[in-house]
């Protein structure tokens, strides 16, 4: 039988304590910061949002570029969509409304989903249902999932068994203003109101 030293299991146990410890502390520390990283506030790395190449309702080829200097009010659905992204494009026309000449600093933008059946001649038809001067984007698929992803945003195909053409799809429905450096400022949930949504924008293009 092997003669351990007196003392040596504890020991052993004093430095697997301390090791768990340290270990905890470092994962406490890395949570904090993980935290504060995915906290959207004006400051910090912008996590939602960036570069993007799409095609608008006249056809041309758009960047985030070509909105700098202006806020942008984002909504990703698709004009197949039976409820929720009609509404919500009323209510952001409706805030806007509401804003009188604030308005023109702030684009908004609705982005399809869907670019299969959205081709740019039936995004023109649907942004026209709503408040004047509504961006529509759409592009290829590859396009659509790669400022999707920039965004934050989730949608998948719902197939349709006995009308194909009909399917349906899935979409986080988050409204986002955009500053006009491109980063985020604050986004706004499916159930915001035109009066809330009117305020809380007049307060964020006042800053
Ligand atoms: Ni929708």
């Amino acid at each position: 039988m092997m003669q351990k030293p007196a003392g040596a299991p504890q020991r052993r146990t004093f430095v697997i304590a301390i090791i768990l410890l340290a270990a905890a502390l470092a994962l406490g520390l890395a949570s904090l910061f993980l935290i504060r990283d995915q906290t959207p506030s004006g400051t910090g790395k912008a996590l939602v949002g960036g570069p993007f190449t799409m095609i608008n309702q006249k056809g041309e080829t758009v960047t985030e570029k070509d909105f700098a200097g202006k806020y942008m009010l984002v909504f990703f659905g698709f004009t197949f969509c039976p409820d929720v992204c009609p509404t919500e494009l009323q209510v952001m026309g409706a805030a806007l409304d509401q804003l009188g000449p604030d308005a023109d600093k702030i684009t908004p933008v609705f982005v399809s989903v869907d670019p299969e059946r959205d081709t740019v001649s039936v995004v023109v038809d649907y942004i026209s249902n709503f408040r004047p001067g509504f961006v529509g984007l759409t592009g290829s698929m590859d396009q659509v999932k790669a400022m999707a992803k920039t965004y934050r945003v989730y949608f998948a195909k719902v197939e349709n068994k006995e009308r194909p053409a009909d399917y349906q799809v899935d979409h986080s429905s988050i409204i986002y203003l955009m500053g006009p450096d491109g980063s985020f400022v604050k986004h706004f949930s499916y159930t915001t109101d035109p009066k809330a949504m009117a305020d809380s924008l007049r307060q964020a293009i006042a800053n």
